[in-house]
């Protein structure tokens, strides 16, 4: 069994350590057989099969991304197809999934996409391996994403990864990098997060003004990564300490992405992630710069003097681009990788599904409901006790709203109050008398929304079971969720009609299965 034939990249994540090792090994190899002109060799890549489809659609500009996997594919001597986006029927409002189930009826089989909407690659993989299934295709397509807006860029992290390795020594034991420039952005630094995972001990100094900063969201993989992390404002900031980086990693400003405040400091943003002839003293020895590319013509961050001396290994770095790209279809393709042995899988401990909803042991239907301050006890209906404790009682009282809403609860009847506790704490609590039946996916849809929430059923004046919620670790499923980017091909704002996904994290927030953006759980119901 080849484990990378059929395979869609659409974050760095989707192929292991040990899988990219393995392409980089490829990598290397066929990087000497052309040197040595080794036809042979390089035969030995090629997939060679004049039918087989490779189709690149690119909805932004790109020169190196579009252009190394063209010539990769011609390399590969398959059939290249790239659509013309401008005349397309995207232009008719013809959503992603149509378009390319289309395409992939004329026996195409792997697509490089490079679009603005983010998570647009991992929705396709699924969506169109349906496609195929239900219309008895031969092969499941795979999709590799070019760069999907400020969310990913795995392949360029690839030949990153690849170039990091040719510069130390083929080590994974240890990276220092520092990553300058426009962090907000850029996509090929936002890879990193997890793609520099590839080395055991990887620190990483983030020079950007604020503007430009790293989001939070991916500093936080970093450190949850094990990675030692620094931010610094300027170059000029960075030089003046100690402890410098030897691999300096810029990426382009993308000022023309941000509103005219920002635009009106340009220079200044500019000149703090610019580097400048004085500065060079001030390097360590054997320092090299990398740079995913374009750099501007006419405001640089690595200036053009830069080029002949030993410090350039963009150049390099771009060339590596159509090898790694070459071995990455050759994989996908099941033409190499068959002697690639996959680490065996340790089975993860099975989680009961229904960990987010417990019963309070010894609710046992005998204890009185205590509801005080003033408000007649009920005889039958719901109490939800304990929410959002801790917060503030104005938090408190529009998170309620929120919860009122989620669980379609009638406004007419009961009520709903804010209470301080003995240790200072505010709570929230919703009663309504009636008769309520909550199914599971009620109860699903409480444990998300209110976490950490007792939800009493009262019978007779009494408790007559209690439980406990806690956040699910997948919500899916549901008409009201949707994820907060607007550039997420899974809000609304897109029209592609994307149920949206919701992971958990491991700190109790949760991460979109598409455009990986990380969420409260107060932030996931459209409400
Ligand atoms: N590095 C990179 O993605 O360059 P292009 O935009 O030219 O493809």
């Amino acid at each position: 069994m080849n484990s990378f034939k059929g395979r869609s990249l659409c974050i760095i994540d989707d192929f292991s350590k040990e899988e990219r090792l393995y392409l980089f090994s490829q990598v290397k190899r066929l990087k000497a057989a052309v040197a040595a002109d080794d036809r042979a060799v390089m035969d030995s890549f090629r997939i060679n099969d004049p039918d087989f489809g490779i189709y690149e659609v690119f909805l932004e500009d790109s020169t190196r991304t579009k252009e190394s996997f063209r010539n990769a594919a011609n390399f590969h001597h398959a059939k290249l197809t790239e659509m013309s986006t401008d005349n397309s029927s995207f232009n008719k409002g013809e959503s992603y999934a149509d378009t390319f189930n289309t395409v992939i009826g004329y026996n195409n089989r792997i697509f490089i996409i490079r679009s603005k909407v983010e998570g647009v690659c991992k929705y396709l993989s699924q969506e169109c391996s349906s496609y195929a299934a239900r219309n008895g295709l031969p092969f499941v397509p795979a999709f590799i994403n070019a760069g999907d807006g400020k969310h990913e860029h795995p392949t360029q992290e690839l030949l990153d990864e690849y170039t990091f390795l040719e510069d130390n020594e083929w080590s994974t034991e240890s990276l220092h990098v520092a990553l300058v420039g426009d962090l907000y952005h850029g996509r090929t630094v936002h890879s990193k997060a997890d793609g520099l995972k590839l080395w055991n001990k990887v620190r990483v100094d983030l020079i950007a003004p604020e503007e430009l900063a790293m989001p939070e969201s991916y500093v936080t993989k970093m450190k949850d990564n094990g990675f030692e992390v620094r931010t610094f404002g300027s170059i000029e900031e960075y030089l003046n300490q100690s402890d410098i980086a030897k691999k300096w990693y810029f990426t382009r400003p993308q000022l023309e992405r941000m509103g005219e405040k920002i635009l009106a400091k340009a220079d200044s943003l500019r000149s703090s992630i610019t580097f400048r002839k004085e500065f060079m003293d001030m390097l360590p020895e054997n320092t090299k710069f990398y740079h995913p590319l374009p750099r501007h013509k006419e405001h640089p961050t690595i200036p053009t003097f830069l080029d002949e001396t030993p410090l350039n290994g963009w150049e390099r770095q771009s060339i590596n681009g159509m090898y790694c790209r070459i071995v990455l279809l050759g994989l996908v393709a099941g033409k190499l990788g068959d002697d690639f042995i996959p680490a065996a899988k340790t089975e993860e401990p099975k989680k009961p599904e229904d960990q987010w909803i417990k019963e309070v042991p010894g609710s046992t239907g005998t204890k009185k409901e205590e509801i005080s301050e003033g408000v007649k006890p009920i005889r039958d209906g719901i109490v939800i006790d304990h929410i959002c404790k801790g917060d503030t009682p104005s938090e408190i009282r529009r998170h309620m709203t929120l919860i009122r809403k989620v669980m379609n609860l009638d406004d007419f009847k009961g009520g709903e109050w804010v209470s301080e506790s003995a240790n200072g704490q505010f709570k929230g609590l919703i009663f309504r008398p009636g008769t309520y039946t909550l199914d599971h996916k009620q109860v699903k849809r409480l444990a998300a929304v209110a976490p950490g929430c007792t939800l009493n059923i009262i019978e007779n004046g009494k408790v007559a079971r209690k439980f406990r919620t806690s956040l699910p670790p997948r919500i899916y499923n549901f008409d009201d969720i949707m994820c907060i980017n607007e550039a997420c091909i899974s809000n609304d704002k897109q029209s592609e009609n994307v149920q949206t996904m919701f992971i958990k994290t491991h700190d109790n927030r949760y991460r979109c299965a598409y455009c990986g953006r990380v969420h409260t759980f107060k932030e996931i119901f459209k409400h």
